[in-house]
């Protein structure tokens, strides 16, 4: 691990009904970023929240907005969810068919450019747009939901990313079954910055989701 290690809670498994409440509380606790699951239930076979969430959630928190897009077609909704106080927008490889040309529209709305990869889509589907993102995001459960197991085999593949950015600046994010046990396996391996939802938000409030990133901090060091 080169960058310092960012921790971003996934607000997908926090309590829906006081949403801005969770939001300010995780940040309180030391997240550092703050993970946010859009899905349109056909991408993946589940549907969360959309840019309104996201604006009026944005006011309770002044941490980076990590949009993840789990939405298929991603272009007509960049606009949007950069309005909406994204920091980051990461779009899947797998849900545009033009993927150079959708980074350089994430970049063009003056905001940091992800891609995520499924874990069946192999990472030499990136190699012609090294320096067109900011950020590559190892799904580590295939997406939709929370609460899944952790996929070993993707270890590896965080290994051949990171060969593969070589010393370019672009972070290498890791989603899906992170918890004080995984989370060392992937950082090894190069990963700088874990999302993280059950593992975080265990507990309701405020010193749980502190010891909860705390020990994952403590795995990794
Ligand atoms: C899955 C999402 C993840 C999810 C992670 O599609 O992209 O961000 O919330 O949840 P955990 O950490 O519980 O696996
Ligand atoms: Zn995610």
């Amino acid at each position: 691990m080169t960058n310092p290690l960012v921790i971003a809670p996934s607000v997908l498994a926090a309590d829906f009904s006081k949403l801005g409440q969770e939001v300010k509380d995780v940040s309180k606790a030391g997240a550092d970023w703050i993970h946010l699951d859009v899905m349109d239930g056909h991408f993946v076979p589940n549907i969360s929240f959309g840019p309104a969430v996201i604006s009026s959630i944005r006011p309770h928190s002044d941490k980076i907005f990590d949009t993840h897009l789990m939405i298929e077609p991603c272009d007509p909704y960049l606009e949007a969810f950069a309005k909406a106080g994204s920091d980051y927008i990461t779009v899947h490889a797998e849900a545009t068919k033009h993927l150079h040309r959708s980074l350089q529209a994430i970049r063009g709305l003056g905001k940091k450019a992800g891609v995520s990869l499924n874990p069946s889509t192999p990472e030499s589907t990136l190699e012609y747009v090294l320096d067109s993102l900011d950020m590559i995001l190892i799904m580590t459960v295939n997406p939709g939901f929370g609460g899944q197991k952790f996929i070993e085999g993707m270890v590896e593949k965080t290994r051949r990313v990171k060969q593969m950015i070589g010393d370019r600046p672009i972070r290498i994010q890791i989603d899906g079954g992170i918890t004080p046990e995984t989370a060392p396996l992937v950082t090894n391996a190069g990963a700088d910055t874990l999302v993280a939802g059950s593992a975080v938000f265990k507990g309701g409030s405020v010193d749980s989701y502190r010891a909860n990133m705390d020990a994952i901090r403590k795995a990794c060091a």
